[in-house]
């Protein structure tokens, strides 16, 4: 998969991209010392443990251990494949992806978006001739344009017919993994959409990931959506994102609906700016993806019981990551109602006047907070002020933190220090740079080879800018042991990519069976060594390792049962010269 993007692209959009900046985007990072720090954004956490180094441009967390480049941040905080993950950098760098001309735009996925795309067309079509369909959405105050911008179609009752259609022009395998058919326990293949309206939900760039199909006669489930495959993921996908993009051409401020259904009607009506997280609690990738988008999101919830509690969790996965200048509103709607129904109701201008009644995020939480922890009594106001503290401090903005905790003061008559001083009592341990744990151990350490080539690998991969063409490592990379293949793949690296960061070196390696024990390596705090120690440790590793080699092969030569080749006698002579010569320690 990585192959076919070519590697100096790679190579190219990572010099291009500053790590700090692009983590900046999701965590609000500090300054601390020459790196940055941050709370980890992969785990819990109240204490930052999580840096990243400029330098490096690598991230590396104390906590969970997570680490990695800027496609590795991607890959793992958005969910994103290699080739999703370097198609993103590249848009935010302003760069097309090259494909290797041997497979013109053959990723894998390629044949899966390829199959959804058919099955849209297909059911599409299908629509056109079905008048009960039609009807249905008629009902429902839904008018062709609608339909044709949301691609809405319908799927026919057959078992088949999707099968049918396709399967001339895609394998079996494709059309199962797209998600669309499925095989029975008798090897026959069945259409996984039959008798629904069908909502293709498409990706940024437009295209098709899955559908989300429903009933027109009453029966269960209302509404089926594609399973999970390699290009749908629900709990990172809002439906109407593309559609809302392509109408507004400026587009600030979304509104997060549950529905299908209510994302359409709200266009039907004229309003192009909501989407909808089709049933599932609002994730964190969720609001990441929408926060990319636009700065302002207005979240809608159903005034009843479950409605309130479905707005806790919302605001709870929201608090993290309020910054800057992040919006999020929450309309409670009528019970029973939802923004569908509600703008058909009121209309355009209704559904306006409900959507700028939205109260900012800090103003619902206290008023949430209030519902649950009663404000009349002493007790009421404790329990309220330690909930609230709970919550505050999952806040990673020091300002919106700040405001939240004066407001916390304001309703239970606390004075401000003593939120504050709450906030701060924090009695998580902190983590610590565990000295154990740090790569100079190698170095007090440096009996056993592993610890040597730790020690040598490790100064090398974090510090690839270093004169490295020592004769200490030309010669250890000349040896034939596993180690000296890394060690020399790493040298040809070097000496061919100027300027090469510990980042862009890693990525060279992704497909290779030592990439993770090279990142580990990469992520090993050096302290303060300063970088000519590091050199001077590692050139010292060097040596000391080939002698160790030289020890073993001469060892090995001098047993050997049977006489010796004319080379080597002449390897066992240098083996000897090296030997005898002192080493750098000696
Ligand atoms: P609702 O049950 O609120 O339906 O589900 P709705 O959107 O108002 O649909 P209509 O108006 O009856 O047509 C909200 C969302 O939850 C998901 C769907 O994404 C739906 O749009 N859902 C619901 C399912 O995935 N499966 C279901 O069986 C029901
Ligand atoms: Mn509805």
């Amino acid at each position: 998969m990585a192959g076919r993007i070519p590697q100096v692209f790679i190579d190219e959009l990572l010099e291009r991209t500053d790590l700090v900046e692009l983590i900046q985007r999701y965590v609000p990072l500090k300054k601390s010392g020459h790196e940055f720090a941050a709370c980890c954004p992969f785990h819990g956490e109240k204490t930052p443990s999580f840096f990243v180094s400029p330098r490096k441009q690598f991230y590396h967390c104390f906590g969970c251990g997570a680490h990695g480049t800027a496609i590795s941040f991607l890959m793992e905080h958005e969910n994103l494949s290699f080739p999703e993950a370097i198609e993103l950098l590249a848009e935010w760098a302003g760069l097309e992806v090259p494909r290797d001309a041997e497979s013109p735009g053959a990723e894998p996925t390629g044949h899966l978006f390829a199959a959804l795309d058919a099955a849209m067309t297909f059911y599409v079509e299908q629509l056109k001739t079905t008048p009960s369909a039609i009807t249905y959405l008629k009902d429902r105050g839904i008018d062709g344009n609608t339909a044709r911008d949301y691609a809405i179609g319908w799927a026919p009752p057959a078992p088949d017919n999707l099968v049918r259609a396709l399967r001339d022009r895609f394998s079996t395998e494709d059309l199962v993994q797209a998600g669309l058919i499925a095989r029975r326990d008798d090897g026959t293949l069945r259409d996984r959409f039959r008798a629904r309206i069908l909502f293709p939900i498409r990706d940024r760039r437009g295209r098709v990931t899955g559908f989300g199909g429903r009933l027109i006669e009453p029966g269960e489930p209302k509404y089926l959506n594609s399973p999970e495959s390699t290009v749908f993921h629900k709990g990172h996908t809002v439906y109407g994102l593309f559609e809302a993009r392509r109408a507004e051409t400026r587009l600030e401020e979304l509104v997060v609906t549950e529905g299908y259904m209510d994302v359409v009607s709200l266009a039907q009506a004229g309003f192009h700016r909501a989407v909808a997280c089709m049933g599932t609690a609002l994730t964190r990738s969720h609001l990441d993806l929408l926060f990319r988008q636009v700065p302002k999101l207005v979240l809608c919830f159903d005034g009843d019981a479950a409605g309130r509690r479905a707005a806790w969790r919302s605001i709870e996965q929201a608090l993290p990551v309020m910054q800057g200048m992040r919006e999020v509103r929450v309309l409670f709607l009528p019970e029973g109602d939802d923004p569908d129904s509600l703008v058909r109701r009121e209309g355009l201008d209704g559904w306006r006047e409900r959507l700028d009644g939205a109260a900012v995020l800090s103003e619902t939480l206290m008023r949430l907070l209030a519902e649950r922890h009663p404000l009349q009594t002493a007790e009421g106001r404790s329990r309220f002020a330690h909930e609230a503290v709970t919550l505050i401090r999952s806040v990673t903005d020091p300002l919106f933190r700040g405001q939240l905790s004066e407001l916390v003061a304001e309703q239970t008559h606390s004075p401000a220090a003593r939120i504050e001083t709450m906030l701060d009592d924090d009695s998580e341990p902190r983590p610590t740079r565990s000295p154990a744990r740090t790569a100079s151990a190698a170095r007090a350490n440096s009996g056993a080879p592993n610890q040597l080539w730790g020690a040598l690998l490790t100064r090398m991969v974090q510090l690839p800018q270093s004169p490295w063409d020592a004769a200490e490592i030309q010669r250890l990379a000349e040896t034939d042991t596993r180690a000296a293949r890394i060690l020399s793949a790493i040298l040809e690296r070097i000496a061919t990519v100027p300027n090469i960061s510990t980042a862009r070196l890693l990525e060279h390696f992704r497909d290779e069976s030592f990439f993770e024990r090279l990142a580990a390596l990469a992520s090993l705090p050096l302290g303060d060594e300063s970088p000519e120690l590091s050199v001077e440790i590692a050139l010292d590793s060097a040596e000391r390792l080939f002698r160790e080699y030289s020890r073993d092969r001469l060892r090995s030569l001098s047993a050997a049962a049977r006489p010796l080749t004319p080379e080597e006698i002449q390897e066992l002579k240098r083996l000897q010269t090296t030997l005898s010569r002192k080493g750098r320690t000696g």
